[in-house]
């Protein structure tokens, strides 16, 4: 029996703001597992225990949220060994989790008894062991996420790839992330990946678009993300058009579980035609007069001419920042809800944009980093609070300012030689 075939194949659940928690990462370390997605999603369990077919699922989420996530996993992999991390240990508790298909109940992630588990779940499953994987569910069309914005400059990319990385860190489904910013498309910067090829290929024989001929112009990020970069060059923007890009849409939707598209500030045909197509629209504003008043414009446009067939939804991006201007302020200008805010963090945000790390790997913790996580969760369907007016506690910016401070000084001092005495 081969080393990989001894692991045990292990699938952790949690909540969005903690997925890089330290016992997810010591025990992805461990010899005696194979860590094979950790999720933060309730909605997409069920399809991932079906695809990736685990034999040890541990859920560290509240006790419904558990409860339901259980439930989800009994039906979709009936031979998956259940643990649920709750803290409280009561037997109404206990019994509530294992009528629901729970094997085990533990009040910390202790590595020593997550280990035991994971031996618990070799002995009983020895010979029954299919040593199968990968089996991709039955083909569903994606979601459409489409990020704009009335205006440069406001972080449309920014959220926008921040949200497809932590799309597929949660849900561990194929998403792609797509730059129709055609003219200066900046998303190879954000996530250091380079190619020669782009929409722009892709545009140039809409017709017959085939499995090789994506795979070969699309890159894949480190994270498992798989991204469609913008033209190379400004002029080769106007090759792409309304027709081009809906045979282009046809293909990523029918391959991906999830396709966000971040969009240049100018209503063309390529603009309103992923508008028309999209499941989500999210529209990026700032707090700031010039960009509300229009983002206002750009709202009654859509609503005016019927563009999205979705309802526009807000991303306060930079919000809180300076003091002056509050939410409802923000509201009653816009005449419409905000559904999400994302906070001014100058040093973790700048520091991942020139590093070409996304802010949800550089900084996970950080509080504009778990707001994109909870949006995230949200646009995947599940039921999080996405506007959060003050940082979590020991999760304060403060703390990730020091980090980044610290983590910006050792990269001058690589870049320069100098080594303190
Ligand atoms: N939440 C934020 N906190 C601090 N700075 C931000 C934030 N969002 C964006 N920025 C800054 O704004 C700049 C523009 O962001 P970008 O995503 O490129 O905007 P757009 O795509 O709308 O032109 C970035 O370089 C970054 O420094
Ligand atoms: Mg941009």
């Amino acid at each position: 029996m081969s080393k990989s075939d001894q692991r045990v194949r292990a699938m952790i659940i949690t909540v969005p703001e903690r997925i890089d928690q330290e016992w997810i990462s010591r025990l992805a370390a461990a010899s005696e597992i194979e860590l094979l997605e950790r999720l933060a999603l309730l909605h997409g369990v069920g399809e991932a225990a079906r695809r990736l077919r685990p034999e040890l699922v541990l859920i560290d989420r509240d006790l419904d949220h558990a409860e339901s996530c259980v439930r989800q996993v009994a039906a979709a992999a009936p031979d998956a060994f259940c643990v649920v991390i709750t803290a409280d240990s009561s037997l109404a508790t206990l019994r509530r989790l294992m009528a629901a298909g729970a094997r085990d109940v533990l009040a910390t992630p202790n590595q020593s008894d997550l280990l035991a588990a994971a031996r618990q779940v070799r002995a009983a499953s020895a010979e029954r062991r299919h040593g199968t994987r990968g089996e991709v569910a039955p083909s569903q069309r994606g979601r459409l996420i489409v990020v704009t914005a009335p205006k440069g400059g406001v972080g449309t990319t920014m959220v926008a790839t921040n949200l497809a990385v932590a799309l597929r860190q949660i849900s561990g489904a194929p998403t792609n992330l797509l730059d129709c910013s055609l003219q200066f498309g900046d998303i190879g910067v954000h996530l250091n990946l380079r190619s020669k090829y782009s929409l722009f290929d892709l545009s140039a024989h809409p017709d017959d678009l085939d499995e090789a001929m994506l795979t070969r112009v699309i890159c894949e990020h480190e994270t498992g993300l798989h991204v469609l970069l913008a033209p190379t060059e400004p002029e080769q923007a106007a090759h792409v058009d309304g027709a081009a890009l809906n045979a282009i849409l046809d293909r990523l939707l029918a391959r991906y579980s999830f396709v966000v598209v971040d969009t240049w500030s100018f209503l063309d045909e390529v603009t309103e035609t992923l508008l028309r197509r999209a499941d989500d629209v999210l529209l990026v504003a700032t707090p700031e007069l010039p960009t509300l008043r229009n983002a206002k414009r750009l709202l009654d446009f859509i609503q005016r001419h019927t563009l999205a067939s979705a309802p526009v939804q807000i991303v306060l991006n930079r919000f809180p920042s300076v003091e002056g201007i509050t939410l409802e302020d923000v509201q009653q200008h816009l005449h419409y809800p905000v559904t999400a805010n994302i906070p001014s963090e100058g040093l973790p945000v700048t520091h991942s944009i020139n590093r070409g790390e996304p802010l949800v790997v550089a900084f996970p913790k950080s509080w504009a980093a778990q707001n994109l996580l909870r949006l995230a969760a949200h646009l995947a369907g599940d039921d999080v609070a996405t506007l959060t007016l003050t940082a979590s506690e020991g999760r304060k910016s403060t703390e990730v300012g020091r980090g980044v401070k610290a983590s910006l000084l050792k990269f001058a001092r690589r870049k320069s030689g100098f080594k303190p005495a």
